[in-house]
């Protein structure tokens, strides 16, 4: 497909850094049409900015109801005539309008492999802790669908590091994010390639057609 890509991120946007960096590259065929914060003080704005990217600022508590962020939010979408939403580093729930509109084209990424170590809350350096806590030997990263729930969309890609004995939640995160932005480009790239097909019970990857 033509991926006419919406990032939606609240805070430093590495994530949305490493879509532009493999677009520059020519590792994905995509177009990045709108960026979406809740949070002006954003890094991702400035990354925004800086490449010539369109950006709105739209923070729920402007809005009444969450049906009218809803609302807002597909307005924007359409504006900028966005056919794929990428949730990098975004900490508000998903107004339900919105991924039904997007329904099978709006993916999250998250810092660990889920379904362990996701759901409401588990965000940063908290989802780190909890895998030092568990006592994990691996970790990693997952891109996954996006569903009306916090991280319980079906798995796109995921990828593992390990885990060492002398790591902290800072050190595994850093391991875990060099992951993230290698996964969530190649992801959207399968997407560009046409090869996610997705049924009721699972995602398949297609293999590569020359
Ligand atoms: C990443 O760890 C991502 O997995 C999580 O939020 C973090 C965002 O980092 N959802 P950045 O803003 O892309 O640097």
């Amino acid at each position: 497909m033509n991926l006419r890509l919406a990032i939606f991120a609240s805070g430093r946007g590495s994530n949305f850094k490493a879509i532009l960096a493999a677009i520059q590259a020519g590792t994905l065929d995509a177009k990045v049409v709108l960026l979406i914060s809740d949070q002006p003080q954003a890094g991702a704005l400035q990354t925004a900015a800086q490449a010539g990217i369109p950006a709105k600022i739209i923070t729920p508590n402007a809005f009444a109801t969450n049906g009218d962020y809803g609302k807002a939010l597909l307005q924007a979408l359409s504006e900028c005539d966005s056919n794929f939403v990428v949730l990098a580093g975004f900490l508000r729930m998903i107004p339900a309008a919105v991924i039904k509109a997007f329904s099978g084209c709006i993916i999250n990424i998250h810092p660990a492999l889920l379904p362990g170590f996701g759901g409401k809350g588990m965000y940063g350096r908290r989802v780190h802790q909890a895998v030092l806590d568990y006592g994990c030997k691996v970790s990693g990263a997952t891109v996954h669908l996006v569903d009306e729930n916090y991280d319980t969309g079906k798995p796109l890609v995921q990828r593992c590091v390990p885990v060492y004995e002398d790591d902290t939640p800072e050190s595994l995160a850093a391991r875990v994010l060099e992951i993230e932005h290698q996964i969530l480009p190649e992801t959207l790239q399968l997407f560009a390639k046409d090869r996610v097909k997705i049924d009721d019970q699972r995602v398949r990857i297609l293999p590569i057609e020359f």
